[in-house]
């Protein structure tokens, strides 16, 4: 897609000009001809002050910002200032909406691509230099973020190694099938909550070969480790945002950081006590644990405090990710019956029996569930869009993006938008379907829910595995309506469905 790439000098320095399909014509191949580049400042944007910048915008009163309701600012804006806008809430930042345009940002990623998020996480790991080598995947940026990922990525990526935790997952997500039905699941409670048990449960069993029984009564109480474990994952997680815009927990800790150190402690003294029982596989390795922590173990020379900082990203980024998602793909599906018909035909072809269990061959066959996951990651993915941190100058559409800025990809919003997607709010899994009758040519770079590239997340395949088994199983069971309104996103680092989950599930005799 991209058509012309060139150097030329800015100021004395080198720039990398790449045009692209997107920049607006006549104006376009007038900066290519005179090489005229225009100031970052003069992107459109809010109006920027001393010192404050743009963080007025989120003040009580003043501001028109809902700092819970990401996608709405970022729609106000896309409606002000157009498909490129400017923002300086402390840092420079930039949004960028035309899927043409997020492909030039992702072109332009170094070898180690970088972000700027979980700031006060980085600060609280790195002051623990008895338990952390490093901030963790998640903050770490350059050469040490490199040196973690080439460590534990063979782990998560490899298909095979994926394929091999389809038995287990399938056994635990069974064992939740059985107790919606003994429980009698109504559509008064919320099913969001037992959505993060079966996720807490899920990576408990794929990541560390470790069960929860969070379902068990003693479980279910708030004190007990599951729920402690739950809440310290989401306590660790909902500040990161509003953490990293601040300053104040720089100069002293506010119950926010507090809050986050909390939670992080929990994380890893939870982490650290699995750990602690697993280590004894250097005396006796047992070839049957595939975890991934089983696998993280076997490899030499890995230091226990790069495993712990790892243990305790996979809690975090598990849960809350897999239970939103998995939330909204049954909110769309339960309101959308021809689309659930279509999904339980090709469940009962590849499982006839309930009772036969779920191989890797049936999670690929299952081509129409796997769809209808990507439609709704299109819909509602659980980040509004992809943040990186420049590490060079280019140029986008005629303005120069210097080296340092904070870019945002609106990809959300973006799949929301009719000029990139037909009927873009209808949940139409089959626009997916390469050979069906309603598939679309769809941009590459408008939905890019796992983030893109090198630095993509690391679980993709696992995640979209485990959500694909959870839908064949409930799907094969039960008849899901959705019985509440329409369901909105809070953004807490991650988009949280702002109303109760609220499902019936009717028993299929079939
Ligand atoms: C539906 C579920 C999930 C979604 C939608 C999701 C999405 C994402 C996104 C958008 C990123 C940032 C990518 C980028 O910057 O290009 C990310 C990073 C990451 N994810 Fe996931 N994720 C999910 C589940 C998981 C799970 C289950 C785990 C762990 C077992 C996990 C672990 C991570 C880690 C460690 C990173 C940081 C990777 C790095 O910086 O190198 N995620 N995820």
């Amino acid at each position: 897609m991209l058509k012309l790439s060139k150097t030329f000098t800015n100021n004395g320095k080198c720039v990398r000009f790449v045009s692209n399909a997107a920049c607006s014509g006549e104006n376009k191949e007038v900066q290519n001809e005179k090489g005229h580049v225009k100031s970052f400042e003069e992107i459109p944007g809010p109006k920027c002050y001393p010192i404050v910048g743009t963080l007025y915008k989120y003040a009580p009163y003043i501001g028109d910002y809902n700092v819970e309701k990401l996608d709405r600012n970022s729609l106000m804006n896309w409606r002000r200032y157009g498909s490129l806008v400017r923002e300086a809430p402390g840092v420079r930042l930039l949004h960028v909406y035309d899927p043409e345009d997020i492909e030039v940002v992702f072109r332009q990623d170094h070898r180690f691509p970088a972000r700027r998020s979980h700031i006060a996480m980085l600060h609280y790991r790195l002051s623990k230099p008895h338990v952390y080598n490093t901030g963790g995947l998640l903050s770490t940026n350059g050469s040490e973020w490199w040196r973690l990922r080439s460590t534990f990525q063979k782990n998560f990526t490899s298909p095979q190694s994926v394929k091999n935790h389809v038995e287990r997952t399938d056994g635990v997500i069974t064992e939740f099938v059985q107790w919606i039905k003994e429980r009698n699941i109504s559509h008064n409670e919320d099913f969001l909550p037992y959505l993060n048990r079966l996720n807490l449960e899920v990576i408990g069993t794929v990541a560390f070969n470790e069960r929860f029984e969070s379902f068990s009564p003693q479980e279910q109480d708030s004190n007990s480790r599951s729920s402690k474990t739950i809440q310290a994952a989401f306590g660790s997680n909902s500040g990161i945002m509003r953490l990293d815009k601040g300053l104040l927990w720089r100069l002293f800790k506010t119950p926010l950081y507090k809050k986050l150190a909390d939670s992080q402690e929990y994380l890893e003294k939870v982490s650290k006590e699995i750990l602690m029982k697993r280590v004894t596989f250097f005396v006796h390795p047992d070839d049957n644990d595939n975890s991934l922590l089983g696998s993280f173990l076997k490899q030499p020379n890995l230091d226990l405090k790069d495993v712990l900082g790892m243990m305790v990203d996979i809690i975090m980024a598990a849960i809350d990710t897999t239970a939103y998602t998995t939330s909204f793909a049954l909110y769309h599906i339960g309101r959308n019956p021809e689309v659930q018909k279509k999904m339980y035909n090709e469940i009962l072809a590849l499982l006839p029996s309930k009772d036969a269990k779920i191989s890797s061959d049936i999670v690929s066959k299952a081509i129409y569930v796997r769809s209808c996951v990507k439609e709704s990651l299109r819909l509602n993915p659980v980040s509004i869009g992809v943040g990186r941190l420049t590490q060079k100058d280019f140029v986008l559409r005629g303005y120069l993006i210097p080296e340092g800025t904070v870019i945002v990809t609106q990809n959300m919003l973006a799949s929301r938008l009719p000029q990139y997607i037909k009927d873009p709010l209808k949940f139409k899994p089959e626009r997916w379907l390469r050979g069906s009758e309603g598939h679309e040519n769809i941009h590459p770079f408008l939905s890019l829910p796992f983030g893109f590239g090198p630095r993509s997340c690391i679980a993709r395949r696992l995640a979209e595995q485990n959500i694909c088994i959870i839908l064949i199983r409930l799907i094969r069971e039960f008849n899901i309506k959705w019985m509440g309104d329409e369901l909105g996103i809070r953004t807490l680092l991650i988009n949280k469905p702002d109303k109760p989950v609220s499902l019936s599930f009717t028993p299929r005799n079939e």
